[in-house]
């Protein structure tokens, strides 16, 4: 294999997501048959990153996405973890080796079509066959259970509705909205384009101004009702217009960065089949990763109160769920049908991505 082909691939493989698409990998062709791909999380100043799993699970998105892009080039592909390095910075190398009878991964053209969709999707019930896909995507390590009747979609709404409260009245997780979106945008190669994020213009133009200071933020939430909009548009509505929501659920605990990487490349052949459908997606990460926070015993925030509310959302996420309270979760959806989003992030260049080391 040439270099050439290791560029094609690479520039594919960029289109994996990320959360809030902060693309933590870069890459470096070792050799004609072997790339490392530096991995690094954003643990350090971002809430959401606990203790870099959603990176991990990019990390994994990423991987799988480099294996179905080389079997269209009849390469196969096998990694590992760089033994030695750290888990904030995973190295994981991937051998390539020339496979002539495999055949391209049927998921193969919608690795750049793979898009998140924040905006209101219809409501038109999955299909059994399309039920059954999205299941077997994940592989057998995973259970998906799904929240399809409308009033599964309403108690879905009412905890993002809870959780949203807790997410823009906790000032760590504002320190994170604040980086995140590009305002104005319509494309980013970075961040969030401030049109994705599934706001109308003038709430866009009210956040915007508002989220200069988080004594603005406060003043806004506390006498001026600052958090219903935002949470109608981007929790409330959303949650209840699509099909239904999905739940990934490891058989077993997740424990090791092993383990969060293969949750990552289960949630991205979940993502692409559902793109293979026709269907879009939106992750609801947040419940799930500060229940991930209330199970370690750890709090997301320097008030007491905030961290209670965290609590008290995670117990009744399970209920809501009816899973015990030993049951990981690895990945929590929307899905639907709806028209292509106008706005989408991109991805940072392929030479801003390579390296040699
Ligand atoms: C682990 C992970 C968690 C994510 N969590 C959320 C989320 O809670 N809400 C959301 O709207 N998007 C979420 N996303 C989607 C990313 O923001 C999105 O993939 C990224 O911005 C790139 O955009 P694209 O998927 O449209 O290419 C998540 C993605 C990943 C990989």
């Amino acid at each position: 294999m040439t270099r050439d082909v290791l560029i094609k691939i690479l520039d594919l493989v960029r289109w994996a997501p990320s959360g809030d698409n902060t693309q933590p990998w870069q890459f470096e062709i070792v050799a004609d048959d072997h790339i490392a791909v530096h991995g690094f999380d954003t643990r350090e100043h971002v809430l959401y990153d606990f203790d870099g799993h959603p990176s991990q699970m990019a990390h994994g998105a990423l991987i799988e996405t480099l294996r179905i892009a080389a079997s269209g080039f009849q390469l196969a592909s096998e990694w590992h973890v760089r033994s030695g390095s750290p888990d904030n910075a995973p190295v994981y190398d991937v051998l390539l080796r020339s496979a002539p009878d495999l055949l391209a991964d049927p998921l193969l053209p919608y690795i750049e079509k793979r898009v998140v969709q924040r905006r209101p999707m219809r409501m038109t019930p999955l299909t059994s066959e399309q039920r059954n896909s999205l299941s077997l995507a994940t592989g057998g390590n995973y259970s998906v259970q799904f929240f399809e009747k409308t009033s599964d979609r309403i108690k879905v709404a009412r905890l993002l509705w809870d959780n949203a409260y807790i997410r823009l009245t906790c000032p760590e997780a504002f320190l994170v909205h604040r980086e995140i979106i590009e305002w104005g945008a319509r494309f980013s190669h970075d961040r969030l384009p401030e049109e994705a994020i599934g706001v109308d213009p003038m709430t866009a133009k009210l956040m915007k101004w508002v989220m200069q200071s988080w004594g603005r933020v406060e003043f806004f939430n506390r006498y001026l009702m600052g958090t219903v909009a935002p949470r109608i548009q981007l929790d409330f509505v959303p949650a209840i217009a699509c099909a239904g929501h999905l739940l990934l659920k490891p058989r077993k605990p997740l424990n090791s960065l092993h383990d969060y990487v293969e949750a990552g490349m289960a949630m991205q052949r979940l993502w692409l089949t559902a793109t293979s459908l026709g269907l879009h997606l939106q992750p609801e990460m947040t419940p799930v990763i500060f229940r991930w926070y209330a199970k370690a015993g750890r709090e997301i925030s320097a008030h007491s109160k905030i961290n209670k509310k965290v609590e008290l959302m995670a117990s009744r996420f399970e209920r809501l769920v009816e899973a015990s309270s030993d049951q990981s979760f690895a990945f929590f959806c929307r899905i639907g049908q709806s028209v292509p989003p106008k706005s989408r992030s991109l991805r940072k260049s392929l030479s801003q991505l390579l390296v040699s080391k």
